[in-house]
Formats: structure tokens, sequence, C-alpha cells
């Protein structure tokens, strides 16, 4: 274990409340999450921002079933809704070389949003290649591979309710 429920309940219902203060009523903020990972954390976000808000999600690829990104990033769900003028927050589960979110974060600013700011639950800053602007986050983590509250091994973990190290024997052969 490495981060449990408290502490992750306590962390999201401060940010959400940094959020809404920092957004204000008339935002007409726009939640892009990025699937699968994100899940468990947008939902519980969501419900601490206290702002009249919409969300969408997007699906890229980068890891398959290993643990290491390729650097080469797919797009494989894009958003429904159209972006120009509306003030966007990316919500991640984790930034690990910052790939995936460079490369993320160059494709919607083509798309001429009002702002673009991202919010990632976890970041490992040991790991990162690709510079990326953090403006919301939870928790700075070291190098290990991490599972549950959305995240991962080969689609399994995602359902624990806390942040667990997975053992490496796991994923060593
Ligand atoms: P990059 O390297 O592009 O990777 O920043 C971001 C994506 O990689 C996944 N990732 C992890 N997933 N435990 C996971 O379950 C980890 O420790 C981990 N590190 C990176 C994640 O999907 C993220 O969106
Ligand atoms: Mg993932």
């Amino acid at each position: 274990m490495l981060i449990d429920q408290t502490q992750i309940q306590a962390r999201v219902e401060a940010l959400g409340a940094q959020i809404a203060a920092d957004y204000g009523a008339n935002s007409d903020l726009l939640l892009v999450g990025v699937l699968k990972g994100c899940t468990m954390f947008m939902m519980d976000l969501a419900r601490a921002i206290d702002l009249p808000l919409t969300f969408d999600f997007i699906a890229v690829a980068s890891y398959g079933a290993s643990t290491e990104s390729s650097g080469v990033v797919r797009m494989i769900k894009d958003l429904e809704t159209d972006l120009a003028g509306r003030h966007v927050l990316i919500v991640e589960d984790i930034i690990d070389s910052g790939l995936t979110l460079a490369y993320l974060r160059s494709q919607l600013l083509r798309r001429n949003p009002a702002s673009l700011r991202i919010c990632t639950l976890l970041n490992k800053p040991e790991r990162r290649k690709a510079d990326v602007p953090v403006d919301y986050l939870g928790f700075d983590i070291p190098n290990e591979f991490v599972v549950g509250y959305g995240l991962d091994y080969a689609e399994r973990y995602r359902n624990l309710p806390y942040i667990g190290i997975l053992k490496p024997e796991v994923y060593s052969q």
C-alpha cells in the first residue's frame, strides 16, 4: 500500500476546492478524462468541484500489457465535445514519461480551447522525458509501478480502493 483511501479522499477534496476557486461559476468547465485510468479519480474529483461543469472522455494507447511506455501514442476514442472556446481540464491518473500528455496536449490545443490545464492524481517526476505543465497534482510518487483506484496492470487491479505498489514478480517474467 502506497496511498490509502483516506489520503486519496482528502487530497481529491482539496483539489476539487482549489479547481472550483480557480475557475469560478461562469467558466463552463469541461473535464476531459483520459480512459480508463482516470475513471475513479475523475468521478470523485467531479463530485468535489462545486461548479456547473460537463465531462467527456478520450482514450489513447501507449502501454498495452507492459509497464514501459513505447513513446508511441495512438488515439483510440476521440472526444464528442467541440473544444473551441471552452475551458478544458485534462484529468489523468498518472504522468510517467509525460509522452502521453505531451501528445494529447498538442492535439487538443489545435482545437482552440479558451484554456487548457492538466490535473493528474499521480506524478513520477524521476521518469519525465517530455516536459508537460502540471497545473493540479495529487501526489508525487517514487519510481515504482502502481495499481489501484483506476490504475491497472494488464487491465487488472483497477477496482482496488487504494493505490498499491505492484510486486515486481508479477510483471518481471
Ligand atoms: P507516460 O509515460 O506517457 O504514461 O507519461 C502515462 C500512462 O502510462 C500509464 N502508467 C501507469 N499505469 N501504473 C499504471 O497502472 C503505473 O505505475 C503507470 N505508469 C504509467 C498510465 O496509463 C498513464 O496514463
Ligand atoms: Mg493506463
